[in-house]
């Protein structure tokens, strides 16, 4: 019979082949005398990780996989990670063996014998622990601003609260499950922020090593996410970090609007309409394809699927253009103030823009 675990071990992969057996491995000599199990969320790897955690799992019955298609995103299989468990505790950490498993038993020590704590978070910001193994100076630096700013910004008082190596009550995960945000990559923010300082936190430190196998999946688009997350947070989950992300998007085709009309007037035609008609083309173009790399970075299109969003994507910022003139004349007939009246005009139209290409260019599988 299989025993009930009182630990899930939730490990989101992406291409982590070669570190699957000798992470079940270290996990098996880690937690010696605690009834553990571990779930791999795989988002369907080419590399067949998934295959793998279903060979592992015939020989070790502790060894799940929720494999997931279609889709991609470190927060969301994390999150879906955790809801598959039936444990009173699931630990969250990466699969290449960058977080240091032999943490976890003073982690769960933590949590059985304090009832009042919540969670238990691994921090390299603690004496004892240090992230010079894993990152470069670069990486570091943009890890410890971005802290800052959580800190600053979410009241958050955890010292690594970008950490992907944590442990909490299964009961205290359900209760701030329906306000994360399944886009990015910090969960852990994401909960401490949305458990809004009630969780007691303790921490515990832990050195930060370096990947053996494979490549990192962190890029620059992650940064941009994060700062999503903070605005999304900071409104109180009132916009979506894609929204946030779409409205910076829609920020820089602005500015790429009036380049190219300048530029057209000086080297191309002297007919302003002319110049203003290839601005607005160009900065649809530029939208398109930004938002594709970072707003929609987990469903980007490619090949024959590109240029058909393209099209749509033009198709929906025409009829936004129309409502965008609508609303302004609407509001400028009862509040003849052009300012105001305009800007109106722009949200309406930033809304439609974003929710109709979600719907239509950027649809989830
Ligand atoms: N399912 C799934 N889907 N897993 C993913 C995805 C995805 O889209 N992207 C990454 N992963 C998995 C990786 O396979 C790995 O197990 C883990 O998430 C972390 O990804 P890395 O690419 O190794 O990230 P990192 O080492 O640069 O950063 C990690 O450590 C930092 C320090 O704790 C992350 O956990 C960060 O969130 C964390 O700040
Ligand atoms: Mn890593």
């Amino acid at each position: 019979m299989r025993t009930v675990p009182d630990l899930t071990v939730v490990v989101p992969t992406f291409n982590e082949r070669p570190n699957i057996r000798p992470l079940v491995g270290l996990l098996d000599r880690a937690l010696a005398g605690i009834a553990w199990e571990v779930v791999f969320v795989d988002d369907d790897s080419p590399d067949g990780t998934a295959d793998e955690v279903r060979a592992l799992g015939r020989e070790d019955g502790r060894v799940r996989v929720l494999h997931r298609i279609g889709r991609r995103g470190l927060a969301g299989a994390t999150i879906e990670g955790m809801l598959s468990s039936i444990a009173p505790v699931v630990a969250v950490m990466d699969a290449d063996l960058q977080h240091d498993e032999t943490r976890l038993p003073a982690m769960f020590a933590i949590l059985r014998d304090d009832p009042a704590t919540d969670i238990v978070v691994a921090s390299r910001n603690v004496a004892g622990g240090s992230a010079a193994g894993g990152f470069s100076a670069l990486r570091k630096w943009g890890s410890d601003r971005a802290t800052a700013l959580a800190r600053r910004f979410l009241k958050v008082t955890a010292t690594d609260p970008m950490s992907g190596f944590f442990m909490l009550r299964r009961e205290r995960f359900n209760e701030v499950v329906t306000q994360l945000q399944p886009e990015g990559f910090k969960v852990l923010l994401d909960m401490l922020s949305s458990s809004r300082g009630r969780w007691r936190v303790a921490e515990v430190p832990y050195d930060f090593r370096a990947r053996r196998f494979g490549t990192s999946k962190m890029d620059s688009a992650v940064a941009f996410e994060f700062l999503a997350l903070v605005v999304a947070r900071a409104t109180g989950g009132l916009v979506s970090i894609r929204f946030v992300l779409f409205a910076l998007v829609g920020l820089t085709g602005v500015f790429v609007q009036l380049a190219v009309v300048r530029a057209m007037l000086w080297f191309a035609t002297d007919v302003f309409i002319l110049a203003q008609a290839a601005g607005v083309f160009v900065a649809m173009t530029t939208n398109f394809l930004l938002n594709n790399l970072l707003t929609y970075s987990d469903r980007a299109l490619k090949g024959a699927a590109l240029i058909r969003g393209l099209l749509s994507f033009y198709a929906v910022c025409a009829i936004g253009a129309v409502a965008n003139v609508g609303v302004a004349e609407a509001v400028f007939a009862v509040l003849p103030q052009p300012e105001i009246a305009s800007f109106c005009g722009a949200v309406v139209g930033a809304v439609w823009n974003f929710l109709a290409s979600s719907a239509y260019t950027w649809k989830a599988r």
